[in-house]
């Protein structure tokens, strides 16, 4: 295992690069309604990585098609933008790389589109719960699996699952680096302890029912066994010499 500390020039690259991947996903989110596809969303979102000069990180990556992830329900994650045509109560998950003088950062939102129940909002404010909980431990000298802890509890305690396969991790020279951020705690993982200059995606990821997962024949698609719905939210985030900093900062618009 290698983890890559970065130098403050490079974390004020990744600053920069989040900052715009911020204002990104804010304007797509803006632009999520009913009987928009979801291509309608990748079109909007690579005019807006032209506009604001960053290169999505996604695209190309390991042969994926598409800037952004698009998952809409029961779709877990890395669901290609596709016809698929969002309807009034849908919760969809927005996920997008951007890269800026040669430094990745990671952001994904779940919004819902148009009304949904209370219990869809509930199920989608315990995700940003849990990564605004995990993101206030973040100071060097922590233990990563402190992290982990705090996001399992708070998606069990309300009923959910983490879904254990699918993880955070380093990022920034490379948009997957050492080390996973589990969302969950697993007794075999290395111990690490978080220092300044090291940077991670933070990505609660988790189901409202089973936690088991399929991949659909597009070889990306991954959604619950069950039908159930699944909901992602992520940062990048940068260990400073006391605490941390979020680098994918969502301006409100
Ligand atoms: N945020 C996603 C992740 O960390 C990145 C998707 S990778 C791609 O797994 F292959 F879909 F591009
Ligand atoms: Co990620």
């Amino acid at each position: 295992m290698k983890i890559f500390i970065k130098t403050p020039a490079e974390i004020a690259s990744m600053k920069e690069g989040g900052r715009r991947l911020g204002i990104i996903l804010k304007e797509l989110a803006a632009f999520v309604a009913p009987n928009i596809t979801t291509q309608n969303l990748e079109d909007r979102a690579k005019e807006l990585f032209k506009k604001y000069e960053v290169k999505p990180s996604f695209l190309g990556y390991k042969g994926y098609p598409a800037a952004l992830c698009t998952a809409v329900n029961e779709e877990v994650v890395h669901a290609i933008p596709c016809s698929r045509i969002l309807r009034d109560g849908d919760i969809i998950s927005i996920d997008a790389g951007a890269c800026y003088e040669g430094l990745h950062t990671d952001s994904a939102i779940t919004i819902s589109v148009g009304q949904i129940t209370p219990a869809i909002k509930k199920f989608i404010s315990i995700g940003e719960e849990a990564l605004s909980k995990a993101i206030s431990l973040c100071r060097p000298g922590v233990r990563l699996e402190e992290i982990s802890a705090i996001i399992e509890k708070t998606i069990t305690n309300n009923g959910y699952k983490p879904i254990k396969e699918l993880t955070g991790h380093g990022v920034g020279r490379l948009l997957h680096e050492d080390p996973l951020v589990l969302n969950y705690v697993d007794k075999s993982s290395p111990e690490i302890i978080l220092a300044e200059g090291m940077t991670f995606a933070i990505e609660p990821i988790y189901a409202m029912g089973g936690a088991e997962i399929k991949t659909k024949s597009d070889k990306w698609t991954i959604i619950t066994a069950d039908g159930s719905l699944a909901a992602q939210v992520e940062h990048t985030v940068a260990i400073t010499a006391n605490s941390c900093e979020i680098l994918t900062i969502r301006p409100v618009i």
